[in-house]
């Protein structure tokens, strides 16, 4: 098939070789000239150093590439997804399926980023969510790794998961595209909390608490929101969780655990030097929270922290000083 990938970041690059071994015609899109030209040059992505790009992997920063694709896939941050999909309104052909893999909830709409390509493309292209524990760095050494693939018609995700699936891409199906998006996108805030309490020197208790209680936090807001309650203890929740809070590849881990060593919040991304998800999906989390009627106070901490300057030590008071409550609503 032929499939364009937009977005040549990390995960963007990584899809697309996984998506060339499988023998589709694949293209990289990206949004810099300058990006394209390092990739160029240099035949591998400066974030997936050592990995060489495959020579069939046609490189480009002209949209049109998307003319006459089977499957398009979104892989830019959060923050330009809308702005991706509004140039594949007019481009995209009808029919094209629109794969979603890009971790976040947009920043002034609260939405999902699946909702939000919706929203600009329309229903002439359906759009599949794909999602799980899969870092770039292991997915482009090919390293064996399992992701969903989550679309309203099974059809489409069923369509992703022969696209993508090979010895050492496992895909799974779902039609929970709601609970799907918001393990993504959530699972970045409990990382950056569970980097905070690595860089304060608290220990393994600490980061299974919050993981676990991260967790259902999160399957409160989701199944409020929609989402199944069985996504959350899948791949794209409990999974990911468990990447995302215990690997140092994780940008939002790291960014937390210099936040925990004490460096200013905006330092600490600064020093990250790639998008960090958390950041934002903080913000959005405690909006959606307070829409939905859900307490989410491991979230809302996060949020005093990176928003209104509160001391990582004094949240964590805070969280350990709340009422006494049973494990599981009655
Ligand atoms: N890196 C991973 O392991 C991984 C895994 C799963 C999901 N994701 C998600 O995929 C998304 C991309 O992550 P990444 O790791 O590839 O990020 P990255 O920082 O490596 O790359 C981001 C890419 O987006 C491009 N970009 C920046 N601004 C843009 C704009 N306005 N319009 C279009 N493109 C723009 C950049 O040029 C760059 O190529 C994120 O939402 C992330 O959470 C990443």
């Amino acid at each position: 098939m032929k499939v364009t990938v937009l977005g040549s970041g990390a995960w963007g690059t990584a899809l697309a070789m996984v998506l060339l071994e499988n023998g589709n015609d694949v293209t990289l899109w990206s949004f810099l000239e300058e990006e394209k030209a390092v990739l160029e040059q240099t035949g591998e992505n400066p974030m997936l150093k050592g990995v060489p790009l495959p020579r069939e992997l046609k490189l480009t920063t002209d949209m049109n590439a998307v003319k006459g694709c089977g499957a398009v896939v979104i892989a830019t941050p959060s923050f330009a997804v809308r702005s991706t999909a509004a140039k594949l309104r007019e481009i995209a052909d009808p029919g094209t399926v629109l794969i979603s893999v890009s971790k976040g909830i947009e920043k002034d709409t609260s939405l999902r980023l699946s909702e939000a390509i919706e929203q600009e493309v329309g229903d002439k292209c359906p759009v599949v969510v794909l999602s799980g524990p899969s870092h770039a760095e292991e997915v482009g050494r090919s390293i064996p790794t399992a992701v969903v693939a989550a679309a309203d018609d099974i059809r489409h995700a069923q369509l992703v998961q022969d696209l993508f699936m090979n010895s050492r891409f496992r895909v799974y199906t779902s039609t929970d595209r709601v609970g799907t998006e918001i393990c993504a996108a959530l699972k970045n805030v409990i990382a950056l909390c569970a980097g905070c309490c690595d860089g304060m020197g608290y220990g393994d208790n600490t980061k299974a608490m919050l993981m676990t209680r991260g967790l259902a936090e999160i399957a409160r807001l989701g199944v409020a929101l929609g989402g199944k309650q069985e996504s959350f203890t899948g791949l794209a929740g409990v999974g990911d969780l468990i990447v995302t809070c215990c690997s140092m590849h994780s940008r939002n881990r790291r960014c937390g655990i210099l936040i925990g060593q004490g460096k200013p919040v905006d330092e600490a991304v600064k020093e990250i030097g790639a998008v960090v998800e958390g950041y934002y999906a903080a913000a959005n989390a405690r909006a959606l929270a307070r829409k939905a009627g859900v307490e989410m106070p491991i979230a809302q901490a996060a949020y005093e922290v990176l928003y209104e300057g509160r001391d990582v030590h004094s949240v964590v008071t805070d969280l350990m000083s709340r009422s006494k409550r049973p494990e599981h609503e009655l």
